[in-house]
């Protein structure tokens, strides 16, 4: 299974830096190794640029960052999923620590994205992730259980493994330069894994799961070494073509 090196570009590109990111990315990635999979995921707006400059490049992929889980409708400022398949997209994320702490996303409607986005053309990548006061409290399990839960209790079991990511995204490593431990991703992924075989039996050994939260290319190839790390999502550090490069072939 290829690991999935995937970049979140937030709200930080305009059309035009996304546009050229997107060339100098390819120009320095060149070929992607055969173990990897390169996803960018830009602002909804810049989607149609990256994916323009990815076109004759083989392998990358763009994503969207976020939609609203209905066909269409009266939903202002909102965007549907078929729009991002319209851009050629070929995942999305829900779940993001953003949207659940800075837009108040509960489970529930994460969940309804995941099922929503999965039936309408899209890999979906869940994030899940707990918040320092939960780790200090001892409530990683119980919150990691409670995101994986909800937001996969829609999710037939018959999916295809490639079709759903789970990206582990301790909040209080988001942002912050604070890697989580490798005691800590290694925990954390193999109580995911466990939660995953649980919802998926012998299926859920082959769900590939990211690992975000400055994830930088200094520590990215510890990172990925380590059990259960199946991917990264990078933030911070995929906003310069050089180090995102430096991450896809660590
Ligand atoms: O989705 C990835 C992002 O939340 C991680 O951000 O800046 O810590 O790599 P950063």
């Amino acid at each position: 299974m290829q690991k999935l090196i995937a970049a979140n570009w937030k709200m930080f590109k305009t059309i035009g830096e996304a546009r050229e990111m997107a060339s100098d990315l390819v120009r320095r990635v060149g070929e992607i190794p055969a173990d990897r999979e390169v996803l960018v995921i830009p602002p909804s707006t810049a989607i149609f640029a990256v994916a323009e400059e990815f076109g004759h490049a083989k392998g990358f992929q763009v994503g969207g960052q976020n939609f609203h889980p209905e066909v269409e409708g009266a939903f202002t400022g909102e965007i549907a999923p078929r729009m991002l398949t319209d851009l050629c997209c070929t995942y999305a994320l829900a779940g993001h620590s953003e949207r659940r702490h800075v837009f108040g996303e509960g489970d529930e409607l994460v969940g309804r994205k995941v099922t929503f986005g999965l039936e309408n053309g899209l890999k979906m990548i869940l994030c899940v992730g707990e918040k320092i006061d939960e780790r200090k409290g001892g409530r990683v399990e119980e919150v990691l259980r409670r995101q994986l839960e909800v937001g996969l209790a829609g999710v037939s079991r018959d999916i295809p493994e490639t079709d759903i990511v789970v990206a582990y995204e301790p909040v209080w490593a988001i942002g912050t330069g604070e890697v989580a431990g490798p005691e800590e991703i290694v925990h954390a992924h193999a109580f995911i894994r466990n939660v995953l075989v649980e919802l998926f039996g012998e299926k859920g050994h082959s769900i590939r799961i990211q690992y975000g939260g400055s994830v930088k290319p200094k520590n990215c190839a510890d990172i990925l070494a380590l059990d259960n790390v199946d991917g990264v999502l990078v933030g911070g550090a995929s906003l310069q073509a050089e180090s995102f490069s430096q991450i896809v072939k660590a």
